[in-house]
């Protein structure tokens, strides 16, 4: 089959398509002829040798976090899924090729309303964004949630499901294309913060109350604002790191108003809870999307040659939701 294989790291010219050999389903496995897969800000990291899988490290390391297709082998043991299924799976890597093998537990049917195209968008920003506010953040419809890096892919799926779910969502942006779209996605305030200063926006939005969570893509540079942004009792749910990790903390803060500081990270995260994540974005998720009320952004479409100019792409931060890279045959 064909593949992305990273034999060397660096700029987006590594990426290569080459032949390898095909992958074989395991008894709880299902093989995905891969439709579509998608970029995540996580593959750059992984392209430049600053992310490697987690585990022992594979023959061939085949980027891709997501992909979406048709199942056209199953191992003995699986039960959920049949030869000929539509399907979307959240993956540890190996989403760049046109066939890859994911643990049944990980893998969900695709509804009917959404193409294979833009299923291919979905499991790993939907569930990250799920997570951050269900898993880690606690959220309950009512509260007041600050969504940074709005208009990316996990951003504009953290607006809607908040949303959609009864939340009320401030999110924050890089320009007045992404303010406008983060709009469309839900948000009820958006602040492009190259012209504004989110604390200040954040003050004057819960008047002076605070958000009870933050999900944060930035790190470093929003470490000392989120803290300030956060109520008593607030979260701040820790789900990137793009301007940097290191950052001095006040802790007196984080005592006086019993803040909580939460890390997650899917792709290193044991199966178990992945699939417990999984599970519980299936009963209380995948509802939303199966009536349209939330869906995949999709920014631009790639085949699959192209992907390196596709990871360009993405490091300009020009894309608004997500970048999909076709492999096989669409619906
Ligand atoms: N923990 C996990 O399990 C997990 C899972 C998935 C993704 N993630 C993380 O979630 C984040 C979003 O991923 P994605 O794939 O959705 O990304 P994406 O679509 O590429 O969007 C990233 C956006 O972040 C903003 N940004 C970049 N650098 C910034 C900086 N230094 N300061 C402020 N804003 C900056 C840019 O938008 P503006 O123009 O608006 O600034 C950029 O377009 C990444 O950090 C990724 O690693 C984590």
């Amino acid at each position: 089959m064909k593949a992305v294989v990273l034999e060397s790291f660096g700029g987006p010219e590594v990426l290569r398509v080459r032949e390898v050999p095909e992958p074989q389903a395991g008894p709880d496995e299902v093989r995905i002829r891969v439709a579509a897969t998608a970029l995540n800000r996580a593959d750059l990291m992984e392209r430049e040798g600053r992310y490697p899988p987690p585990g022992k490290p594979p023959r061939f390391q085949i980027p891709g976090l997501e992909v979406s297709g048709v199942v056209d082998q199953v191992g003995e043991r699986v039960t959920a899924f049949q030869i000929g299924d539509r399907v979307m799976a959240l993956l540890a890597g190996g989403g760049y090729a046109q066939a890859v093998v994911s643990h049944e537990r990980l893998t969900m049917p695709v509804p009917d309303c959404i193409t294979l195209e833009r299923a291919a968008a979905l499991p790993e920003v939907f569930l990250t964004a799920f997570d951050a506010l269900h898993e880690q953040g606690g959220a309950h419809p009512g509260w007041r949630i600050l969504v940074h890096a709005g208009a990316s892919g996990v951003g504009s799926a953290a607006i809607q499901l908040a949303r959609q779910q009864g939340m009320s969502v401030m999110a924050t942006v890089g320009s007045h294309l992404k303010l406008e779209a983060a709009r469309a996605f839900g948000a009820d305030r958006v602040v492009n913060y190259r012209q504004e200063k989110f604390i200040n926006a954040v003050e004057e939005w819960t008047g002076g109350v605070g958000v009870d969570v933050v999900i944060d893509f930035i790190g470093q540079d929003y470490l000392s604002d989120n803290l300030k942004a956060l109520a008593p009792g607030g979260t701040l749910v820790v789900v990137g790191t793009l301007s940097g990790a290191q950052a001095s903390l006040n802790l007196g803060m984080v005592l006086a108003k019993r803040l909580r500081i939460q890390g997650t990270a899917l792709r290193s995260r044991p199966l178990d809870l992945k699939m417990a994540l999984v599970r519980r974005f299936l009963r209380e998720g995948w509802g939303l999307l199966a009536s349209g009320s939330v869906k995949p952004v999709i920014d631009r479409v790639y085949p699959l040659q192209h992907v390196a100019e596709a990871h360009a792409y993405m490091a300009s931060n020009q894309n608004i939701g997500k970048i999909v890279i076709t492999v096989g045959e669409l619906d």
